[in-house]
């Protein structure tokens, strides 16, 4: 039996990396998985790619950190799969600058793509899994909010706050039988991490235990077990696989 069977999972920023993994293998698994991003072209070759393997998937385009197009995104996955079983906000972007040579707009845009959107997300998925009495809220925080790194203090202050509210919102939710959890990860091999400046990657990996990046199937079945049943006891957690960067 596949651990996901007739779920609805609704997966941001699954157009790329570590989305795209996430939202393949919870078709695999036989949840049903609707696709947002903002980048249409490349969610719709996810979503092909998943039907083709005789998955169910829809692709819908939509800016994560927008209050007008994230309801508009909720209803279409209502209307075409119906009340949102498990939610995994993925969607982020990372950009570099020094604090003193940061523009307004840097740190508000890192802020409302990685930080608002949670709110944003986690609001239009909440009635319906109270409704069902079962529920999973899945966030990408990085392990980055756990240590820090220069020239991503947006990006950290980001990303800290995911682990905030996600806990926050887990004390809020599981009395409804909802969890939420938050999943660090280390540096991982996707479009985002290769855009890094390549000095800065290079002594990030010259500094990890395990001396190299991690890969996206190093980090899709802990979201796995987040989303499934077997992950009923996991409430407001952290879950670092960061190659012993953190190891808490
Ligand atoms: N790759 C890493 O090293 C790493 C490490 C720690 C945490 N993370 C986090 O994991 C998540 C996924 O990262 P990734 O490495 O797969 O990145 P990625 O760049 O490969 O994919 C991100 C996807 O999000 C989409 N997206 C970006 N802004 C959006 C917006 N405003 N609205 C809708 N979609 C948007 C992009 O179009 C893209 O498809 C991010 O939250 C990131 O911060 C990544």
């Amino acid at each position: 039996m596949s651990i996901l069977q007739g779920k609805i999972a609704v997966v941001t920023g699954a157009g790329s990396g570590l989305g795209q993994g996430v939202a393949q293998a919870f078709a695999d698994e036989g949840a049903s998985v609707a696709l947002i991003d903002q980048d249409i072209d490349a969610v719709e070759k996810v979503s092909e790619n998943i039907k083709g393997r005789g998955g169910i998937a829809i692709s819908i385009e939509a800016d994560v950190g927008n209050e007008i197009s994230v309801p508009d995104a909720f209803s279409k996955v209502r209307g075409s799969l119906g009340e949102v079983d498990i939610l995994v906000n993925n969607a982020g972007i990372d950009t570099t600058s020094l604090l003193e040579d940061m523009s307004l707009d840097l740190w508000d845009n890192m802020i409302r793509v990685n930080l608002r959107s949670m709110f944003l997300c986690s609001r239009e998925v909440i009635k319906g899994m109270k409704g069902k009495g079962w529920g999973r809220i899945i966030n990408f925080s990085s392990q980055l909010a756990h240590k820090g790194a220069p020239t991503m203090v947006h990006y950290c202050a980001s990303k800290g706050g995911v682990l905030s509210f996600s806990r926050a919102l887990a004390y809020e939710l599981i009395d409804y039988g909802i969890t939420v959890n938050s999943i660090c990860p280390g540096p991982i091999d996707t479009p985002l991490y290769m855009d890094i400046p390549e000095e800065w990657r290079a002594a990030k990996e010259r500094s990890l235990p395990i001396g190299r990046p991690g890969n996206v199937n190093e980090v899709v079945p802990t979201v796995l077990l987040l989303a499934s049943d077997g992950g009923s006891n996991y409430v407001g957690a952290s879950m670092n696989m960061n190659g012993g960067d953190v190891m808490v």
